[in-house]
């Protein structure tokens, strides 16, 4: 990048250029929320991808989500800055693993959370954000055998909820499976009127301290709405910077992980994002993500049935 270069001035300018829109989720790095189209969680991204007619989308997230947006958009080119920016529990839950696991459970409907690659989002019926996985669970007839991966916790959160006995697949965040339940109750001691938001990703022992368990928009809409003035927030720590813009009278607090030496409440993926990234894959077009067309052509019904159900 040449010295002197106003980056943020100048990926403005490639975006009106190209007719790009970048997309950011909420745990990306304040400055790259600022600078993007649109922020959102994972439903709403994949809702805003599905409609928009820019030529190019920049997903400003990790990578399952780009792959959402090309199988959504094969004719679009879909960028990220960072190809490594991963997900652990995309990781934690491989194709050929999660196959296995679907034969071993014939006539069983196959529920998967967003965060999936898109091979295993191919072998899929349905799939599901933290935003809509109660709906779209409930939706399914009261009988239905369900196979539910690969986070373990949403998925009890979710069979606690509906009353169902989805057959887990046993993936969890390395984020939010940090949260210590000693530490947050040290918070709320220190600060009684604060409400706790928790992440359903989060551990049953978390989930059970928090007055309002959402998706990143739906705690922020909490946040937002809500009376309170301090917040004990589980979930990634990204997502203050919007909560602080839109409640700037209100103090948030983030809930810490188990291990203090270290920023485990930070995707260290979603923080490989940066504006110098940013700028050079909308300069070069350059990396796109791919997605095998006859994977793609898998993938992209569960998605639809999740965008037709949630809409
Ligand atoms: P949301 O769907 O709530 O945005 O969460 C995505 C995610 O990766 C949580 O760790
Ligand atoms: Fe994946 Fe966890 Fe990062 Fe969300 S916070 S993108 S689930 S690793």
């Amino acid at each position: 990048i040449p010295e002197n270069t106003d980056i943020k001035a100048e990926i403005r300018r490639m975006c009106r250029e190209k007719n790009a829109l970048i997309m950011a989720h909420y745990y990306t790095e304040g400055v790259i929320q600022e600078l993007s189209d649109f922020v959102g969680d994972s439903l709403a991204l994949a809702q805003k991808a599905a409609a928009t007619d820019a030529d190019i989308i920049v997903m400003c997230g990790v990578h399952f989500m780009g792959e959402t947006n090309k199988i959504l958009c094969p004719e679009k080119k879909i960028l990220v800055p960072d190809l490594n920016a991963s997900c652990s529990l995309a990781e934690s839950c491989p194709a050929d693993e999660f196959e296995t696991f679907v034969k071993a459970h014939p006539g069983h409907t196959v529920v998967s959370y967003v965060n999936t690659t898109a091979a295993t989002k191919a072998l899929t019926d349905v799939v599901v954000t933290s935003g809509n996985a109660r709906q779209i669970v409930e939706s399914l007839p009261e009988d239905t055998p369900i196979i539910f991966g690969p986070d373990q916790n949403l998925g009890n959160y979710i069979n606690g909820l509906t009353g169902r006995k989805m057959v887990l697949w046993n993936g969890a965040c390395h984020v939010h499976e940090k949260f210590s339940v000693e530490k947050i109750l040290q918070l709320k001691r220190e600060h009684p009127a604060a409400k706790i938001l928790a992440h359903p990703e989060c551990k049953g022992p978390v989930i059970s301290l928090a007055d309002k368990v959402g998706s990143t928009a739906a705690l922020l809409k909490y946040s937002i709405t809500d009376d309170a003035q301090e917040f004990i927030v589980a979930t990634e720590s990204g997502i203050l910077t919007e909560m602080q813009k839109s409640a700037p009278q209100k103090t948030f607090i983030p809930a810490p992980p188990d291990d203090s030496t270290c920023a485990c409440n930070e995707c260290n993926y979603m923080k490989l994002v940066t504006l110098e990234k940013l700028y050079n894959c909308l300069k070069y077009e350059w990396p796109s993500v791919e997605v095998e067309p006859e994977v793609a052509e898998k993938a992209v019904r569960p998605i639809q049935r999740m965008l037709e159900i949630s809409s």
